[in-house]
Protein backbone atom coordinates (compact mmCIF):
# COMPACT_ATOMS: atom_id res chain seq x y z
CA UNK A 1 0.00 0.00 0.00
CA UNK A 2 0.93 3.45 -1.01
CA UNK A 3 1.42 5.51 2.09
CA UNK A 4 2.72 8.78 2.01
CA UNK A 5 4.22 9.91 -1.32
CA UNK A 6 6.86 11.76 1.15
CA UNK A 7 8.37 8.87 2.34
CA UNK A 8 9.94 8.09 -1.08
CA UNK A 9 12.94 9.34 -2.38
CA UNK A 10 13.62 11.81 0.04
CA UNK A 11 13.63 9.45 2.97
CA UNK A 12 16.41 7.31 1.08
CA UNK A 13 19.15 8.97 2.82
CA UNK A 14 20.60 6.92 5.29
CA UNK A 15 18.15 8.53 9.02
CA UNK A 16 19.38 6.47 11.75
CA UNK A 17 22.47 3.84 11.57
CA UNK A 18 20.72 1.22 13.84
CA UNK A 19 24.12 -0.56 15.18
CA UNK A 20 23.89 -4.27 15.12
CA UNK A 21 22.82 -5.47 17.95
CA UNK A 22 22.26 -9.58 17.98
CA UNK A 23 24.26 -10.60 21.31
CA UNK A 24 23.51 -14.63 21.67
CA UNK A 25 21.02 -13.77 24.87
CA UNK A 26 18.67 -11.14 22.55
CA UNK A 27 18.37 -13.95 20.02
CA UNK A 28 17.26 -16.24 22.81
CA UNK A 29 14.84 -14.00 24.21
CA UNK A 30 13.49 -13.44 20.87
CA UNK A 31 13.50 -17.22 19.68
CA UNK A 32 10.93 -18.23 22.24
CA UNK A 33 7.58 -18.96 20.96
CA UNK A 34 6.20 -21.44 20.47
CA UNK A 35 6.18 -22.79 17.24
CA UNK A 36 3.37 -25.47 17.67
CA UNK A 37 0.42 -23.33 18.89
CA UNK A 38 -3.54 -24.60 17.20
CA UNK A 39 -4.50 -22.05 14.66
CA UNK A 40 -7.31 -21.78 16.78
CA UNK A 41 -5.13 -19.92 19.99
CA UNK A 42 -2.90 -17.98 16.99
CA UNK A 43 -6.34 -16.57 15.31
CA UNK A 44 -7.89 -15.80 19.52
CA UNK A 45 -4.73 -14.23 20.21
CA UNK A 46 -4.58 -11.97 17.55
CA UNK A 47 -8.40 -11.24 18.24
CA UNK A 48 -7.43 -10.48 22.13
CA UNK A 49 -4.77 -7.67 20.19
CA UNK A 50 -7.98 -6.52 17.75
CA UNK A 51 -9.55 -6.03 21.43
CA UNK A 52 -7.08 -4.29 23.33
CA UNK A 53 -6.13 -1.57 20.50
CA UNK A 54 -10.11 -1.36 19.75
CA UNK A 55 -10.47 -0.81 24.11
CA UNK A 56 -7.55 1.53 24.06
CA UNK A 57 -9.00 3.61 21.05
CA UNK A 58 -12.27 3.93 21.92
CA UNK A 59 -11.50 5.16 25.78
CA UNK A 60 -8.90 7.15 24.96
CA UNK A 61 -9.62 8.79 21.39
CA UNK A 62 -12.77 7.25 19.55
CA UNK A 63 -14.65 9.36 17.84
CA UNK A 64 -10.93 10.73 16.97
CA UNK A 65 -8.59 9.34 13.98
CA UNK A 66 -6.53 7.40 16.17
CA UNK A 67 -4.80 6.50 19.51
CA UNK A 68 -1.57 7.87 21.10
CA UNK A 69 -1.50 4.81 23.10
CA UNK A 70 1.78 6.17 25.41
CA UNK A 71 0.44 9.19 26.47
CA UNK A 72 -3.56 7.85 26.15
CA UNK A 73 -4.33 10.54 24.07
CA UNK A 74 -5.73 10.87 20.58
CA UNK A 75 -4.58 12.75 17.02
CA UNK A 76 -6.16 13.64 13.50
CA UNK A 77 -3.91 12.60 11.02
CA UNK A 78 -7.22 12.00 8.65
CA UNK A 79 -9.41 14.70 8.81
CA UNK A 80 -11.24 13.65 12.01
CA UNK A 81 -13.43 11.45 10.77
CA UNK A 82 -12.55 8.43 12.66
CA UNK A 83 -10.35 6.93 10.83
CA UNK A 84 -9.18 3.73 13.23
CA UNK A 85 -13.27 3.12 13.85
CA UNK A 86 -13.74 2.91 9.42
CA UNK A 87 -10.52 1.03 9.30
CA UNK A 88 -11.46 -1.44 11.95
CA UNK A 89 -14.59 -2.22 10.52
CA UNK A 90 -14.17 -5.23 7.96
CA UNK A 91 -11.73 -6.69 10.55
CA UNK A 92 -14.05 -6.61 13.30
CA UNK A 93 -16.44 -8.34 10.68
CA UNK A 94 -14.47 -10.68 9.82
CA UNK A 95 -13.28 -11.93 13.62
CA UNK A 96 -16.84 -11.62 14.46
CA UNK A 97 -16.82 -9.13 16.89
CA UNK A 98 -20.29 -8.23 16.87
CA UNK A 99 -20.00 -5.37 19.70
CA UNK A 100 -17.27 -3.90 18.12
CA UNK A 101 -18.76 -4.14 14.59
CA UNK A 102 -22.15 -2.64 15.97
CA UNK A 103 -20.20 0.21 17.90
CA UNK A 104 -18.93 1.83 14.63
CA UNK A 105 -21.98 1.07 12.61
CA UNK A 106 -24.04 3.35 15.13
CA UNK A 107 -21.16 6.27 14.67
CA UNK A 108 -21.07 5.98 10.76
CA UNK A 109 -24.07 7.45 10.00
CA UNK A 110 -23.16 10.50 12.25
CA UNK A 111 -20.01 11.31 10.38
CA UNK A 112 -20.09 14.93 8.26
CA UNK A 113 -17.55 14.26 5.43
CA UNK A 114 -18.47 17.71 4.13
CA UNK A 115 -16.94 18.91 7.43
CA UNK A 116 -13.10 19.52 7.98
CA UNK A 117 -10.67 21.92 9.13
CA UNK A 118 -7.54 19.45 7.60
CA UNK A 119 -6.88 18.88 3.91
CA UNK A 120 -7.71 15.46 2.73
CA UNK A 121 -6.18 13.03 0.95
CA UNK A 122 -8.03 11.86 -1.92
CA UNK A 123 -6.39 8.96 -1.83
CA UNK A 124 -5.72 8.18 2.13
CA UNK A 125 -9.65 9.08 2.06
CA UNK A 126 -10.41 6.49 -1.06
CA UNK A 127 -8.86 3.80 0.22
CA UNK A 128 -9.30 3.85 4.31
CA UNK A 129 -12.36 5.66 4.11
CA UNK A 130 -14.43 4.90 1.46
CA UNK A 131 -12.47 1.02 1.51
CA UNK A 132 -13.52 0.37 4.83
CA UNK A 133 -17.43 1.40 4.02
CA UNK A 134 -17.72 -0.60 1.33
CA UNK A 135 -16.37 -3.36 2.23
CA UNK A 136 -18.92 -3.07 5.51
CA UNK A 137 -21.54 -3.09 3.08
CA UNK A 138 -21.00 -5.72 1.30
CA UNK A 139 -20.16 -8.34 4.14
CA UNK A 140 -23.39 -6.79 5.56
CA UNK A 141 -25.18 -7.42 3.35
CA UNK A 142 -23.83 -10.41 2.23
CA UNK A 143 -22.59 -13.25 3.82
CA UNK A 144 -21.94 -11.93 7.66
CA UNK A 145 -25.47 -10.21 7.74
CA UNK A 146 -26.30 -11.62 10.74
CA UNK A 147 -23.74 -9.25 12.66
CA UNK A 148 -25.61 -6.24 12.48
CA UNK A 149 -28.31 -5.00 14.76
CA UNK A 150 -29.87 -2.46 12.61
CA UNK A 151 -29.99 -2.47 9.11
CA UNK A 152 -31.10 1.12 8.70
CA UNK A 153 -27.06 1.37 9.84
CA UNK A 154 -25.96 -1.11 6.68
CA UNK A 155 -28.20 0.88 4.44
CA UNK A 156 -26.39 4.11 5.64
CA UNK A 157 -22.66 2.64 4.40
CA UNK A 158 -23.82 3.06 0.87
CA UNK A 159 -25.53 6.15 1.39
CA UNK A 160 -22.26 7.83 3.50
CA UNK A 161 -19.81 6.03 0.90
CA UNK A 162 -22.06 8.41 -2.01
CA UNK A 163 -22.10 11.35 0.70
CA UNK A 164 -17.91 11.17 0.55
CA UNK A 165 -17.70 10.21 -3.00
CA UNK A 166 -19.98 13.44 -3.79
CA UNK A 167 -17.84 15.59 -1.52
CA UNK A 168 -14.56 14.27 -3.03
CA UNK A 169 -15.51 14.65 -6.82
CA UNK A 170 -14.85 18.19 -7.84
CA UNK A 171 -11.10 16.94 -7.49
CA UNK A 172 -11.41 15.53 -11.01
CA UNK A 173 -13.09 18.91 -12.52
CA UNK A 174 -9.21 19.38 -14.19
CA UNK A 175 -8.43 19.63 -17.94
CA UNK A 176 -7.46 16.28 -17.97
CA UNK A 177 -9.51 14.63 -15.45
CA UNK A 178 -6.41 13.83 -13.48
CA UNK A 179 -7.59 14.81 -10.17
CA UNK A 180 -5.72 16.78 -7.48
CA UNK A 181 -5.01 14.97 -4.10
CA UNK A 182 -4.92 17.73 -2.08
CA UNK A 183 -8.13 19.15 -1.23
CA UNK A 184 -9.41 21.97 0.73
CA UNK A 185 -13.15 21.63 1.14
CA UNK A 186 -14.93 24.46 2.68
CA UNK A 187 -13.32 26.41 0.01
CA UNK A 188 -13.31 23.41 -2.93
CA UNK A 189 -9.65 24.01 -3.29
CA UNK A 190 -6.80 21.99 -4.62
CA UNK A 191 -3.10 21.59 -4.33
CA UNK A 192 -2.27 22.43 -7.93
CA UNK A 193 -0.53 19.24 -8.43
CA UNK A 194 1.32 17.20 -9.79
CA UNK A 195 -0.21 14.27 -8.53
CA UNK A 196 1.55 10.96 -8.20
CA UNK A 197 1.54 7.71 -9.35
CA UNK A 198 -0.11 5.58 -6.45
CA UNK A 199 -2.28 8.55 -5.18
CA UNK A 200 -3.61 8.90 -9.22
CA UNK A 201 -3.96 4.60 -9.47
CA UNK A 202 -5.16 3.64 -6.29
CA UNK A 203 -8.45 5.08 -6.54
CA UNK A 204 -10.20 2.67 -9.39
CA UNK A 205 -10.93 0.11 -7.45
CA UNK A 206 -13.36 1.85 -4.59
CA UNK A 207 -14.90 4.00 -7.18
CA UNK A 208 -15.49 1.84 -9.72
CA UNK A 209 -17.15 -0.84 -6.80
CA UNK A 210 -18.97 2.28 -5.61
CA UNK A 211 -20.52 2.71 -9.09
CA UNK A 212 -21.30 -1.14 -9.32
CA UNK A 213 -23.41 -0.98 -5.86
CA UNK A 214 -25.32 2.61 -6.38
CA UNK A 215 -25.85 2.56 -9.73
CA UNK A 216 -23.96 6.30 -10.39
CA UNK A 217 -21.71 5.18 -13.23
CA UNK A 218 -20.47 8.77 -13.08
CA UNK A 219 -18.24 7.15 -10.09
CA UNK A 220 -16.34 4.70 -12.86
CA UNK A 221 -16.34 7.28 -15.06
CA UNK A 222 -14.18 9.48 -13.63
CA UNK A 223 -11.35 7.26 -12.12
CA UNK A 224 -11.31 5.21 -14.93
CA UNK A 225 -10.75 8.68 -17.49
CA UNK A 226 -7.69 9.44 -15.04
CA UNK A 227 -6.77 6.02 -14.78
CA UNK A 228 -6.28 6.11 -18.40
CA UNK A 229 -3.17 8.51 -18.70
CA UNK A 230 -1.45 5.92 -16.24
CA UNK A 231 -1.97 3.04 -18.73
CA UNK A 232 -0.67 5.24 -21.87
CA UNK A 233 2.25 7.24 -20.12
CA UNK A 234 3.24 10.15 -21.94
CA UNK A 235 6.11 11.23 -22.93
CA UNK A 236 7.79 7.59 -23.99
CA UNK A 237 10.68 7.77 -21.86
CA UNK A 238 8.55 7.90 -18.94
CA UNK A 239 8.57 4.31 -19.69
CA UNK A 240 11.96 3.25 -19.21
CA UNK A 241 11.18 -0.69 -19.53
CA UNK A 242 7.78 -1.80 -20.92
CA UNK A 243 5.09 -1.14 -17.87
CA UNK A 244 7.29 0.55 -15.67
CA UNK A 245 6.43 4.33 -15.45
CA UNK A 246 7.41 7.72 -13.14
CA UNK A 247 5.94 8.80 -10.60
CA UNK A 248 5.20 12.61 -11.12
CA UNK A 249 1.84 13.51 -13.35
CA UNK A 250 0.94 17.25 -14.85
CA UNK A 251 -2.83 17.02 -13.78
CA UNK A 252 -2.94 19.88 -16.57
CA UNK A 253 -1.34 18.06 -18.97
CA UNK A 254 -1.59 14.39 -18.16
CA UNK A 255 1.95 14.01 -19.12
CA UNK A 256 4.46 11.98 -16.85
CA UNK A 257 7.10 14.77 -15.39
CA UNK A 258 9.59 12.01 -14.57
CA UNK A 259 11.01 8.03 -15.19
CA UNK A 260 11.79 7.02 -11.93
CA UNK A 261 9.96 4.86 -9.71
CA UNK A 262 9.74 1.13 -8.37
CA UNK A 263 7.66 -1.20 -6.46
CA UNK A 264 8.17 1.66 -3.68
CA UNK A 265 5.74 4.05 -1.64
CA UNK A 266 4.50 6.33 -3.63
CA UNK A 267 4.53 4.01 -6.91
CA UNK A 268 3.45 0.67 -5.79
CA UNK A 269 -0.19 -0.01 -5.49
CA UNK A 270 -0.90 1.72 -8.67
CA UNK A 271 0.70 -2.03 -9.69
CA UNK A 272 -1.28 -3.92 -7.00
CA UNK A 273 -4.49 -2.61 -8.31
CA UNK A 274 -3.88 -3.42 -12.36
CA UNK A 275 -4.33 -7.12 -11.74
CA UNK A 276 -6.66 -6.80 -9.01
CA UNK A 277 -8.68 -4.76 -11.21
CA UNK A 278 -8.62 -7.97 -13.31
CA UNK A 279 -9.45 -9.94 -10.35
CA UNK A 280 -12.65 -7.37 -9.63
CA UNK A 281 -13.77 -8.13 -13.37
CA UNK A 282 -12.02 -9.81 -16.25
CA UNK A 283 -13.90 -8.69 -19.10
CA UNK A 284 -13.54 -4.74 -18.10
CA UNK A 285 -10.30 -4.57 -17.20
CA UNK A 286 -8.42 -6.81 -19.62
CA UNK A 287 -5.89 -3.91 -20.38
CA UNK A 288 -4.96 -3.47 -16.61
CA UNK A 289 -4.15 -7.27 -16.31
CA UNK A 290 -1.82 -6.65 -19.94
CA UNK A 291 -0.29 -3.73 -18.13
CA UNK A 292 0.35 -5.94 -14.86
CA UNK A 293 2.22 -8.43 -16.56
CA UNK A 294 4.10 -5.59 -18.85
CA UNK A 295 5.11 -4.33 -15.60
CA UNK A 296 6.14 -7.83 -14.04
CA UNK A 297 8.22 -9.45 -16.65
CA UNK A 298 9.88 -6.14 -16.78
CA UNK A 299 10.48 -6.17 -13.22
CA UNK A 300 11.74 -9.82 -13.65
CA UNK A 301 14.31 -8.93 -16.01
CA UNK A 302 15.61 -5.81 -14.87
CA UNK A 303 14.77 -4.94 -11.30
CA UNK A 304 15.61 -8.16 -9.77
CA UNK A 305 18.54 -7.55 -7.68
CA UNK A 306 20.80 -9.84 -5.11
CA UNK A 307 23.07 -8.30 -2.33
CA UNK A 308 26.61 -9.43 -2.78
CA UNK A 309 27.28 -11.25 0.60
CA UNK A 310 23.64 -13.12 0.82
CA UNK A 311 23.16 -13.79 -3.15
CA UNK A 312 20.66 -16.53 -2.46
CA UNK A 313 18.57 -13.14 -1.53
CA UNK A 314 15.74 -11.52 -3.69
CA UNK A 315 15.06 -7.98 -3.59
CA UNK A 316 13.86 -5.13 -5.83
CA UNK A 317 15.80 -2.20 -7.16
CA UNK A 318 14.05 1.48 -7.78
CA UNK A 319 15.53 3.12 -11.14
CA UNK A 320 15.67 6.36 -12.51
CA UNK A 321 15.47 6.05 -16.59
CA UNK A 322 17.69 2.76 -16.48
CA UNK A 323 20.08 3.59 -13.62
CA UNK A 324 19.23 1.20 -10.52
CA UNK A 325 19.19 2.33 -7.15
CA UNK A 326 19.72 -0.85 -4.68
CA UNK A 327 17.00 0.24 -2.26
CA UNK A 328 14.14 -1.11 -0.37
CA UNK A 329 11.37 -0.47 2.23
CA UNK A 330 8.65 -1.88 4.13
CA UNK A 331 5.99 -0.41 1.89
CA UNK A 332 7.49 -2.75 -0.78
CA UNK A 333 7.28 -5.88 0.53
CA UNK A 334 3.64 -6.24 -0.85
CA UNK A 335 5.24 -7.01 -3.95
CA UNK A 336 5.58 -10.59 -3.21
CA UNK A 337 2.00 -11.11 -2.60
CA UNK A 338 0.79 -9.54 -5.40
CA UNK A 339 3.31 -11.38 -7.88
CA UNK A 340 1.57 -14.85 -6.02
CA UNK A 341 -1.93 -13.24 -6.63
CA UNK A 342 -1.02 -12.30 -10.48
CA UNK A 343 0.21 -16.26 -11.07
CA UNK A 344 -2.46 -17.62 -8.98
CA UNK A 345 -4.94 -15.81 -11.27
CA UNK A 346 -3.11 -15.73 -14.52
CA UNK A 347 -2.30 -19.62 -14.06
CA UNK A 348 1.48 -18.45 -14.17
CA UNK A 349 3.86 -20.61 -12.25
CA UNK A 350 6.88 -18.43 -12.52
CA UNK A 351 5.32 -15.19 -11.29
CA UNK A 352 4.07 -17.43 -7.89
CA UNK A 353 7.50 -18.62 -7.74
CA UNK A 354 9.42 -15.15 -8.39
CA UNK A 355 6.66 -14.18 -5.54
CA UNK A 356 7.74 -16.46 -3.28
CA UNK A 357 11.23 -15.61 -4.01
CA UNK A 358 10.64 -11.78 -3.04
CA UNK A 359 8.56 -12.94 0.04
CA UNK A 360 12.06 -14.76 1.27
CA UNK A 361 13.71 -11.44 0.90
CA UNK A 362 11.03 -9.56 2.66
CA UNK A 363 11.30 -12.55 5.47
CA UNK A 364 14.73 -12.06 6.05
CA UNK A 365 14.76 -8.14 6.63
CA UNK A 366 12.69 -9.45 9.90
CA UNK A 367 14.66 -12.73 11.03
CA UNK A 368 17.85 -10.56 10.92
CA UNK A 369 17.54 -7.52 13.63
CA UNK A 370 17.03 -7.65 17.46
CA UNK A 371 13.65 -7.14 17.46
CA UNK A 372 12.64 -9.79 14.58
CA UNK A 373 10.37 -6.80 12.75
CA UNK A 374 11.71 -5.21 9.35
CA UNK A 375 12.99 -1.89 8.90
CA UNK A 376 11.00 1.03 6.74
CA UNK A 377 13.63 1.57 4.39
CA UNK A 378 17.13 -0.90 4.02
CA UNK A 379 19.46 -0.71 1.15
CA UNK A 380 22.31 -3.57 -0.39
CA UNK A 381 24.59 -1.58 -2.56
CA UNK A 382 28.47 -2.80 -1.10
CA UNK A 383 29.54 0.72 -2.02
CA UNK A 384 27.04 2.72 0.47
CA UNK A 385 27.06 0.50 3.82
CA UNK A 386 26.68 3.09 6.62
CA UNK A 387 29.57 3.34 9.19
CA UNK A 388 29.06 0.42 11.83
CA UNK A 389 26.93 -1.69 9.70
CA UNK A 390 29.48 -3.65 7.99
CA UNK A 391 29.35 -7.02 9.68
CA UNK A 392 25.30 -6.31 9.76
CA UNK A 393 25.11 -5.90 6.23
CA UNK A 394 27.74 -8.92 5.67
CA UNK A 395 25.67 -11.33 7.69
CA UNK A 396 21.85 -10.37 6.91
CA UNK A 397 22.26 -9.00 3.17
CA UNK A 398 20.97 -5.58 4.05
CA UNK A 399 21.79 -2.50 5.96
CA UNK A 400 19.13 0.00 7.54
CA UNK A 401 18.83 3.44 6.55
CA UNK A 402 15.51 3.79 8.55
CA UNK A 403 14.93 1.61 11.72
CA UNK A 404 11.66 2.82 12.57
CA UNK A 405 8.37 0.25 12.59
CA UNK A 406 4.87 2.19 11.66
CA UNK A 407 2.67 -0.71 12.35
CA UNK A 408 2.99 -1.49 8.90
CA UNK A 409 1.38 -4.96 7.13
CA UNK A 410 3.37 -5.42 4.15
CA UNK A 411 5.46 -7.97 5.53
CA UNK A 412 2.87 -10.16 7.19
CA UNK A 413 0.13 -9.28 3.73
CA UNK A 414 2.87 -11.18 1.48
CA UNK A 415 2.77 -14.27 3.52
CA UNK A 416 -0.66 -14.77 3.77
CA UNK A 417 -1.11 -15.05 -0.09
CA UNK A 418 1.89 -17.23 0.19
CA UNK A 419 0.15 -19.49 2.52
CA UNK A 420 -3.18 -19.24 0.38
CA UNK A 421 -1.62 -20.36 -2.81
CA UNK A 422 1.13 -22.45 -1.95
CA UNK A 423 -0.61 -24.15 1.22
CA UNK A 424 3.11 -24.39 3.16
CA UNK A 425 2.44 -23.82 6.60
CA UNK A 426 5.67 -22.38 6.70
CA UNK A 427 4.21 -18.99 6.02
CA UNK A 428 1.89 -19.30 8.57
CA UNK A 429 4.30 -20.17 11.45
CA UNK A 430 6.60 -17.05 9.67
CA UNK A 431 3.61 -14.58 10.01
CA UNK A 432 2.76 -15.92 13.60
CA UNK A 433 6.16 -15.70 14.96
CA UNK A 434 6.26 -12.08 13.37
CA UNK A 435 2.69 -11.43 15.39
CA UNK A 436 4.66 -12.29 18.85
CA UNK A 437 7.68 -10.31 17.98
CA UNK A 438 5.17 -7.25 17.18
CA UNK A 439 2.76 -8.13 20.21
CA UNK A 440 6.37 -7.92 22.23
CA UNK A 441 8.10 -4.92 20.86
CA UNK A 442 4.77 -2.35 20.01
CA UNK A 443 2.53 -3.14 23.23
CA UNK A 444 2.12 -0.52 25.09
CA UNK A 445 0.26 1.70 27.27
CA UNK A 446 -3.32 1.52 25.76
CA UNK A 447 -2.52 -0.17 22.95
CA UNK A 448 -0.23 -1.13 20.17
CA UNK A 449 3.35 1.75 19.25
CA UNK A 450 4.95 2.89 16.79
CA UNK A 451 8.54 2.36 17.35
CA UNK A 452 11.79 3.76 15.85
CA UNK A 453 14.22 1.12 16.10
CA UNK A 454 13.67 -2.22 14.98
CA UNK A 455 17.18 -3.10 15.18
CA UNK A 456 17.39 -2.76 19.32
CA UNK A 457 16.19 -5.12 21.60
CA UNK A 458 12.27 -3.51 22.94
CA UNK A 459 12.22 -1.54 20.00
CA UNK A 460 13.83 1.73 20.82
CA UNK A 461 11.41 4.81 21.75
CA UNK A 462 8.06 4.08 21.62
CA UNK A 463 7.12 7.46 19.10
CA UNK A 464 3.20 6.90 20.68
CA UNK A 465 1.23 6.22 17.57
CA UNK A 466 -1.43 3.66 16.79
CA UNK A 467 -2.19 3.79 13.17
CA UNK A 468 -5.31 3.13 12.02
CA UNK A 469 -3.97 0.34 9.24
CA UNK A 470 -2.91 -1.20 11.78
CA UNK A 471 -6.20 -2.25 13.05
CA UNK A 472 -7.07 -2.61 8.96
CA UNK A 473 -4.32 -4.89 7.58
CA UNK A 474 -2.03 -5.94 10.18
CA UNK A 475 -4.69 -7.55 12.34
CA UNK A 476 -6.83 -8.69 9.44
CA UNK A 477 -3.75 -10.69 7.80
CA UNK A 478 -2.04 -12.20 11.02
CA UNK A 479 -5.73 -12.96 11.70
CA UNK A 480 -6.76 -14.53 8.43
CA UNK A 481 -3.72 -17.09 7.53
CA UNK A 482 -4.87 -19.09 10.67
CA UNK A 483 -8.85 -18.75 9.97
CA UNK A 484 -10.99 -21.17 8.18
CA UNK A 485 -11.98 -21.44 5.08
CA UNK A 486 -14.57 -18.73 4.15
CA UNK A 487 -15.54 -17.07 0.68
CA UNK A 488 -13.72 -14.11 1.43
CA UNK A 489 -10.24 -16.33 1.65
CA UNK A 490 -7.66 -15.84 -1.36
CA UNK A 491 -8.50 -18.80 -2.73
CA UNK A 492 -5.60 -21.58 -3.56
CA UNK A 493 -7.16 -22.25 -7.29
CA UNK A 494 -7.21 -18.39 -8.38
CA UNK A 495 -11.20 -18.75 -8.05
CA UNK A 496 -11.13 -15.61 -5.49
CA UNK A 497 -15.17 -14.02 -5.00
CA UNK A 498 -13.39 -11.04 -2.83
CA UNK A 499 -10.75 -8.42 -4.13
CA UNK A 500 -8.92 -7.10 -1.12
CA UNK A 501 -8.22 -2.85 -1.52
CA UNK A 502 -4.75 -1.89 -0.89
CA UNK A 503 -6.04 -1.01 2.74
CA UNK A 504 -6.79 -4.65 3.24
CA UNK A 505 -10.42 -4.01 3.04
CA UNK A 506 -11.93 -6.75 0.73
CA UNK A 507 -15.04 -6.09 -1.55
CA UNK A 508 -17.17 -8.55 -3.68
CA UNK A 509 -15.77 -9.22 -7.07
CA UNK A 510 -18.43 -7.69 -9.97
CA UNK A 511 -20.64 -10.50 -10.92
CA UNK A 512 -20.31 -12.02 -7.19
CA UNK A 513 -23.38 -11.13 -5.82
C1 LIG B 1 -17.53 20.42 12.13
O1 LIG B 1 -16.55 19.74 12.94
C2 LIG B 1 -16.20 20.43 14.11
C3 LIG B 1 -15.13 19.63 14.82
O2 LIG B 1 -14.21 19.10 13.92
C4 LIG B 1 -17.44 20.58 15.00
O3 LIG B 1 -17.09 21.33 16.13
C5 LIG B 1 -18.53 21.27 14.22
O4 LIG B 1 -19.71 21.28 14.99
C6 LIG B 1 -18.83 20.56 12.92
N1 LIG B 1 -19.79 21.27 12.13
C7 LIG B 1 -20.82 20.67 11.55
C8 LIG B 1 -21.70 21.54 10.72
O5 LIG B 1 -21.03 19.47 11.66
C1 LIG C 1 -23.42 10.64 -9.23
O1 LIG C 1 -22.09 10.97 -8.82
C2 LIG C 1 -21.66 12.26 -9.22
C3 LIG C 1 -20.19 12.38 -8.82
O2 LIG C 1 -20.05 12.46 -7.46
C4 LIG C 1 -22.55 13.31 -8.57
O3 LIG C 1 -22.14 14.59 -8.99
C5 LIG C 1 -23.99 13.06 -8.96
O4 LIG C 1 -24.81 13.95 -8.25
C6 LIG C 1 -24.39 11.62 -8.62
N1 LIG C 1 -25.72 11.37 -9.15
C7 LIG C 1 -26.71 11.00 -8.38
C8 LIG C 1 -28.02 10.73 -9.07
O5 LIG C 1 -26.57 10.85 -7.17
C1 LIG D 1 4.43 -16.94 -17.46
O1 LIG D 1 5.23 -15.81 -17.21
C2 LIG D 1 6.54 -15.91 -17.73
C3 LIG D 1 7.31 -14.73 -17.23
O2 LIG D 1 6.78 -13.58 -17.76
C4 LIG D 1 6.48 -16.00 -19.23
O3 LIG D 1 7.77 -16.11 -19.77
C5 LIG D 1 5.65 -17.20 -19.62
O4 LIG D 1 5.46 -17.22 -21.02
C6 LIG D 1 4.29 -17.18 -18.94
N1 LIG D 1 3.63 -18.45 -19.15
C7 LIG D 1 2.37 -18.55 -19.54
C8 LIG D 1 1.82 -19.92 -19.68
O5 LIG D 1 1.68 -17.56 -19.77
C1 LIG E 1 32.12 -11.18 5.57
O1 LIG E 1 32.01 -12.55 5.95
C2 LIG E 1 32.95 -13.37 5.31
C3 LIG E 1 32.66 -14.83 5.64
O2 LIG E 1 31.93 -14.96 6.80
C4 LIG E 1 34.35 -12.94 5.76
O3 LIG E 1 35.32 -13.72 5.11
C5 LIG E 1 34.54 -11.46 5.38
O4 LIG E 1 35.78 -11.00 5.87
C6 LIG E 1 33.46 -10.62 5.94
N1 LIG E 1 33.57 -9.25 5.44
C7 LIG E 1 33.41 -8.20 6.22
C8 LIG E 1 33.52 -6.85 5.55
O5 LIG E 1 33.19 -8.29 7.42
C1 LIG F 1 1.04 -10.12 23.64
O1 LIG F 1 1.53 -9.25 24.62
C2 LIG F 1 0.82 -9.33 25.85
C3 LIG F 1 1.32 -8.22 26.77
O2 LIG F 1 2.68 -8.19 26.82
C4 LIG F 1 1.01 -10.73 26.43
O3 LIG F 1 0.29 -10.85 27.64
C5 LIG F 1 0.51 -11.74 25.42
O4 LIG F 1 0.75 -13.06 25.89
C6 LIG F 1 1.19 -11.56 24.09
N1 LIG F 1 0.59 -12.44 23.11
C7 LIG F 1 1.32 -13.29 22.39
C8 LIG F 1 0.55 -14.15 21.45
O5 LIG F 1 2.53 -13.37 22.43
Amino acid sequence: MARIKSVVLGALLPLTFALPHNTPEDLNMKRRYDGLNSAAERTQAVIDAFRVSWDGYYKYAFPNDELKPVTNSFSNSRNAWGASAVDALSTAIIMEQKDIVNTILDYIPTINYANTTTEVSLFETTIRYLGGMISGYDFLTGPLAKLADNKENVDALLKQSQNLANVLSYAFETPTGIPFNGLTLASRGVDGGPNGLATTGTLVLEWTRLADLSGNKTYADIVQKAESYLLHPQPPESEPWPGLVGMDIDVNTGKFLDARGGWVGGADSFYEYLIKMWVYDPNRFAEYKDRWIAAADSTIQHLTSHPKPRPELTFLAMYNGRSLSLVSQHLACFDGGNFILGGQVLGNQSYIDYGLKLVDGCHETYTQTATGIGPEIFGWDETKVPGGQENFFNKSGFYITNSGYQLRPEVVESFYYAYRVTGDSKYQDWAWEAFQDINATTRVGSGYSSIDNVNVVGGGRKTDFQESFWFAEVLKYSYLIHAPEAEWQVDKGGKNKWVFNTEAHPFKVSGGT
